[in-house]
């Protein structure tokens, strides 16, 4: 057994991975992960939405077995679980995306790599055996992504992500957060960092071994040279990064295939990502680090399916941390669920073993549920399975702004 999956094998739940994760990254990089924007509101009410939603079991039922496979997009998977896009993932540890993505293709699950990799997607695509889809913020410009485009075509994403929740970037307030990431790693940031690099040393020779790798190489400057994570933070705080309903006729000229959109939060703006022919969404509000104060995703996703109907898939993230979670989601009407944290820490902590520790323990718990509930397969999870709080059952927001095809608007 290598001493990763000894690691792994400490993992009980994402708690475990979390207090394991937060010994080994300095913590610039762990409340990185961890934390959410401003009093970290939005963060905290995903995790709570799942208390309010209760199971509603079936008595004296037996299935002759239980399915937790279902289909995104087309492609059959194996599990409803997808991998959530997040950024710079060679930083928490240096085997990165590629190590996500052959342990993803184990396990049958959807990976959706941010174009924030720290590895090409050539290399990460090279280790992939499920579907890949790529997430894509707008960067550097249009011949930037033009070219991004082409090459995660070219390498064989199956979907494009476009992550539009991202309009504005928010500070966060968590209390003892004084430095977040450098702009840079060079002898001044490595002596401001010191007393965190020398308290992991773990990460810390990891980091070192692999090159002070701080590369983003899919961005790719109009002079040749790649980007850096620095650059990545700044675009961030110029507030320029998110696709718009404008970008999206000239994204379809450079991308022919599947298009989800990521980040819908109202039930307006999923009829307009329907309207436009969008293949999905991913209702989401970025794991409550965009704009504090939003509701939880779980709070607003039936009203959403119940909008949408079949125009579209719609998928659902924010929150999860147990298996249970997993299948209150799809109960109320998501095709499939995305965990961030989840499969965060346990990377952190334990790499891909990790991963692969955090999904058994998901998918013992979901079958076990599906089993209590007297529910056959995922695919046939509704409403009838669990109780809502009556605020749930509130009519569906209203809206002033026009419906339109995106089509008609530029
Ligand atoms: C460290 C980190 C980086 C992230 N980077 C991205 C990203 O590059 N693109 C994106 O669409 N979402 C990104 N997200 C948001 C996740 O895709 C997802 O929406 C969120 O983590 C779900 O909430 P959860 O962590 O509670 O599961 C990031 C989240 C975290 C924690």
């Amino acid at each position: 057994m290598t001493r990763a999956q000894s690691r792994a094998k400490k993992i009980g739940r994402v708690a475990d991975a979390e207090r394991m994760a937060k010994r080994r990254l300095p913590k610039a990089i762990f409340d990185g992960i961890a934390s959410g924007a401003g009093q970290e509101l939005t963060l905290r009410r995903n995790v709570e939405a799942f208390d309010e939603v209760q199971f509603w079991p079936r008595a004296a039922v037996l299935h002759p077995g239980y399915d937790l496979s279902t289909t995104v997009l087309g492609h059959k998977v194996s599990t409803p679980i997808m991998i959530a896009p997040t950024g710079s993932n060679r930083m928490f540890r240096r085997e990165g995306e590629p190590a996500l993505a052959k342990v993803a293709g184990e396990l049958g699950a959807v990976y959706v790599t941010s174009c924030f990799t720290g590895y090409p997607i050539e290399e990460v695509m090279a280790h992939a055996k499920a579907p890949v889809f790529f997430d894509l913020y707008m960067v550097g410009g249009r011949s930037v992504i033009a070219a991004m485009l082409a090459r995660a075509k070219q390498a064989g994403c199956h979907a494009l992500v476009l992550t539009v929740d991202l309009a504005g970037t928010h500070g966060v307030e968590r209390p003892g957060l004084q430095q977040g990431v450098p702009l840079g790693v060079n002898l001044a940031t490595a002596l401001q960092y010191a007393p965190q690099l020398i308290t992991k040393l773990g990460w810390t020779l990891d980091f070192i071994r692999d090159g002070l790798q701080f590369d983003c190489p899919m961005w790719i400057k109009p002079d040749g040279r790649m980007a850096s994570f620095g650059d990545v933070l700044l675009a961030f705080r110029s507030n320029a990064v998110c696709p718009t309903w404008d970008d999206l006729p000239w994204i379809r000229q450079h991308w022919d295939g599947p298009i989800v959109m990521k980040g819908i939060l109202r039930t307006d703006d999923a009829l307009r990502a329907a309207n436009a022919g969008v293949d999905g969404i991913v209702v989401s509000n970025h794991g409550g680090r965009n704009v504090d104060g939003s509701p939880a995703t779980l709070r607003v996703l039936p009203e959403i399916v119940d909008a949408v109907g079949n125009r579209l898939e719609v998928y659902f993230d924010g929150g999860i941390r147990r298996g249970t979670d997993v299948i209150k989601a799809l109960a109320l009407g998501a095709k499939a669920a995305l965990i961030g944290r989840a499969y965060l820490y346990p990377f952190a902590a334990a790499g891909g073993a990790g991963v692969q520790r955090i999904y058994d323990i998901f998918h013992a718990h979901m079958l076990a549920t599906l089993r209590s509930l007297g529910c056959p397969a995922v695919g046939e999870l509704d409403r009838s399975y669990v109780t809502l709080p009556e605020k749930y059952q509130s009519p569906s927001a209203s809206s002033t702004i026009p419906i339109k095809s995106v089509r008609e608007d530029v």
